[in-house]
Parts: structure tokens; C-alpha cells; sequence
């Protein structure tokens, strides 16, 4: 018989009740070290103090307001990412994957009000990932994803990750834009190098289309820059942002140019719930929280520390590990050993991980992660190596 929750992920045998910052606590009085923060949505962990307290002022006051209607923490949210970003203006969504919806509409309508309604193929890579909605799937072009699920919809041209040749030659006038993830998150934690987003930047500039970024898992500080893009020196047209964002509220945001976002006018687009005064009053206290230059400065020295000892860990069991790789804390540990085992050996060591694709296993900790749940954070994950080894 089908089980009342639509069995579409398949769950590990843990069941947890509470969260106090870095920490997990199992149904059965277990403290879990969370490395995984949600899929690095606990940018700040669970329970941090001022988010309790913007989400229960909010609940006492207003929750729900449609958007036919101003909502000043909405007003404020906006104000806050348009002075902190490249962007002039943004919508509210509820998920990374209302976002990636958001992101393809506005490209297309703005080469559609700009006289060149053909100009609608969206550029992606391979091992990407923007969401489950047909956009996202479509997108992200995968048989693991898309199989079983057709009529695709249509629009979308796929390249190899990093082909930066490949996509010279794609670029031509049906280009609208050129969309991906600055480090691939579900695809294993695989960074794009400097050099080569601001290469992709100038050839979307000289084939006149736009790029958007999908920085759904990288950004909000993540990579010890409020966003990943940063690092390079460039700027997007348009950004896709949610998990951090909401810090454990689900909410997501598109940032865009004036000029990017000049087709989304009146009706062409909306959410009952995005922007809602809930999930916008969290989001202003994680924004003052991690545009905060102090916290970005505690995160680089923090991931500095953390890559480091984990350097030590893939050379000490070289049998289970091979590599480190990612930005700041956002960090896979490529496994020789399959990343399930080593996932499952970690819930043994009580520390949690996410797996990834290409056998990797992500740490994603809260980026309010201390220094001494660094050493225990080394401790767990060198615990369950060594189980993996003796098995
Ligand atoms: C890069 C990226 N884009 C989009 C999404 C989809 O976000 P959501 O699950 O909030 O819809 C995810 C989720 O993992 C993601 O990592």
C-alpha cells in the first residue's frame, strides 16, 4: 500500500524533534551535529534568537496580506537586497524552484517587448540543478530528472559543465540567455573558476544575451561573500536566491536589472504567497544578519579552518576519501568509498551530511558554525571514516 506520504524521497531513519543552533536532537534524546543545515537553508542556524523573535513579533501581528496590497516588510526586504546587490529590484517567491519559474519568464519577455520574440532558448549546463517544476527539470536536462515526464518544455540547449568553447559556438540569435550555478550544488559541489564566470559574462555580453544565476544553494553568504558572483568581479542580469534566504522560512527572491526586469510589468506575474509579511519579516533579520561585512569576515576565517582540517581528513583516510573541493562553507568531500556508506556511517558518528552527485558527500554547516564544532565536526566525520574502514 502507498504510504500517506507520497514516498518520493527516500528517508533515512532519523526523526528529529528539536534544533539549537549547529545541533539536531533525535526523537530519542541524540545530538546530531548538522552539517547539512537543511540543504543549506539553516544559514544560521536552528532556533538562532533573532529569527525566533521576527517570526513570533510577525505571528502576533499580521501573517497573511495578499500582494494586491503594500506589505512593508516586503517593501523593507527588497530595500535591503537591492542596497547590498547588483539588482535594482526584486520579486518574492517561496522556493528555489518558483524562482527558476520567475527567472525564464522574465528573459523571455524581455527579448519578446524588445522586438526579438525568437530569442527565447535558455542556455544550461550539465549536472545543474534549478528545481522539479517542468522549467526546472527541463533546465536542468538530466534522464534521472526529466524520464517519464514529457513533453518537455521546450527552449532549453544543454552543454558540458565549463565548456566554454562549446557555449561560444551555441551563442547565437535564439540565445535569450545563459543560465547556471556559480559552484553546482546537487552536481557535486563543482565550483566555476573566476576566470571562467566572467569569461561566460563577457561572451554573454558579446553575443547579446543575458546570464542569469541560479544561486539557490550558493548564496546568502555561503561562500563567505553574500553571493558567490562576488568573488569574480561580475555581475548578473538576473539571480535566482532562496533556502539562506529564509534562513529555515521558505521564501526566495529574483533579483534583477531595471533592464532585465523592464518586461514583468503589471500582471505578468505574481504569487498569493510570495512575499508574505511572515516569511519577509525572517528574511530582514537574516539579512541583517549576513550582509553584516563582520559575519562575512567570520565565515572566510571559519571556512579557512574547516577546509584545512579537512585536508587532514582526506589524507588520513585516503582509502574513503579523495578530494576537497567548494567555496567558503559550502564543501563536498569527493568519496572513494560510496558517499551513501559515508553518509550513513556519519548518522553512526552523529554528524550529518548531505549526498551529492559524482560521489560526494556536502557540508553546508550553519555559517554561524563555532570553531570547537569544527574540531567536532572533524572528530564525527574521522569516526565514521574509520568505521567504514574496519567494516
Ligand atoms: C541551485 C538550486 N536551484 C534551485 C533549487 C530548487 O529550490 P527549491 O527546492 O527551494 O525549490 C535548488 C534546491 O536544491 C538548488 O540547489
Amino acid at each position: 500500500m502507498i504510504p500517506s506520504v507520497l514516498p518520493t524521497y527516500n528517508r533515512a531513519p532519523l526523526s528529529f524533534v528539536k534544533g539549537e543552533g549547529s545541533w539536531l536532537i533525535e526523537a530519542d534524546g541524540r545530538r546530531f551535529l548538522d552539517l547539512g543545515a537543511g540543504i543549506a537553508v539553516n544559514a544560521l542556524g536552528h532556533a538562532h534568537p533573532a529569527l525566533v523573535k521576527a517570526l513570533t513579533d510577525q505571528a502576533q501581528t499580521l501573517w497573511h496580506v495578499s500582494n494586491l496590497y503594500q506589505i512593508p516588510q516586503q517593501q523593507a526586504l527588497a530595500d535591503k537586497l537591492v542596497e547590498a546587490t547588483f539588482a535594482d529590484t526584486v520579486f518574492f517567491t517561496n522556493s528555489g524552484t518558483e524562482s527558476c519559474e520567475l527567472a525564464v519568464k522574465m528573459a523571455r519577455k524581455y527579448w519578446y517587448d524588445k522586438g526579438a520574440p525568437d530569442k527565447t532558448d535558455i542556455i544550461t549546463f550539465t549536472g545543474s540543478f534549478h528545481g522539479r517544476s517542468s522549467a526546472g527539470i527541463a533546465a536542468a536536462g538530466s534522464e534521472k530528472m526529466t524520464k517519464g515526464f514529457g513533453p518537455l518544455l521546450p527552449g532549453f540547449r544543454h552543454l558540458d559543465w565549463r565548456d566554454l568553447d562549446g557555449l561560444k559556438e551555441a551563442l547565437d540569435d535564439s540565445t535569450a540567455a545563459v543560465l547556471l550555478e556559480p559552484i553546482q550544488g546537487e552536481g557535486g559541489i563543482r565550483p566555476l573558476p573566476d576566470d571562467e564566470l566572467k569569461a561566460i559574462r563577457a561572451l554573454c555580453d558579446a553575443a547579446g544575451c543575458l546570464l542569469i544565476l541560479d544561486e539557490v544553494q550558493c548564496g546568502m553568504g555561503r561562500t563567505g561573500r553574500l553571493f558567490a558572483h562576488e568573488w569574480a568581479g561580475i555581475t548578473p542580469d538576473i539571480m535566482m536566491v532562496a533556502k539562506g534566504i529564509g534562513g529555515g522560512f521558505p521564501l526566495g527572491a529574483v533579483l534583477a536589472t531595471e533592464e532585465a526586469a523592464s518586461g514583468m510589468t503589471a500582471g505578468t506575474h505574481g504569487s498569493t504567497y510570495g512575499g508574505n509579511p511572515l516569511g519577509c519579516a525572517v528574511g530582514c533579520a537574516v539579512m541583517d544578519q549576513i550582509a553584516d561585512p563582520d559575519f562575512l569576515d567570520a565565515v572566510n576565517r571559519k571556512a579557512g579552518l574547516l577546509r584545512q582540517k579537512l585536508e587532514g581528513l582526506v589524507a588520513a583516510h585516503p582509502e574513503i576519501f579523495e578530494e576537497v573541493r567548494g567555496s567558503g562553507l559550502m564543501l563536498g568531500l569527493k568519496c572513494k568509498a560510496p558517499n551513501t556508506d559515508v553518509v550513513a556511517a556519519g548518522y553512526d558518528a552523529l554528524v550529518i551530511t548531505v549526498p551529492a552527485a559524482d560521489n560526494v558527500i556536502r557540508l553546508l554547516p550553519p555559517l554561524t558554525l563555532t570553531e570547537e564544532e569544527i574540531d567536532a565536526a572533524l572528530a564525527r566525520l574521522d569516526s565514521a571514516a574509520q568505521q567504514l574502514e574496519t567494516a
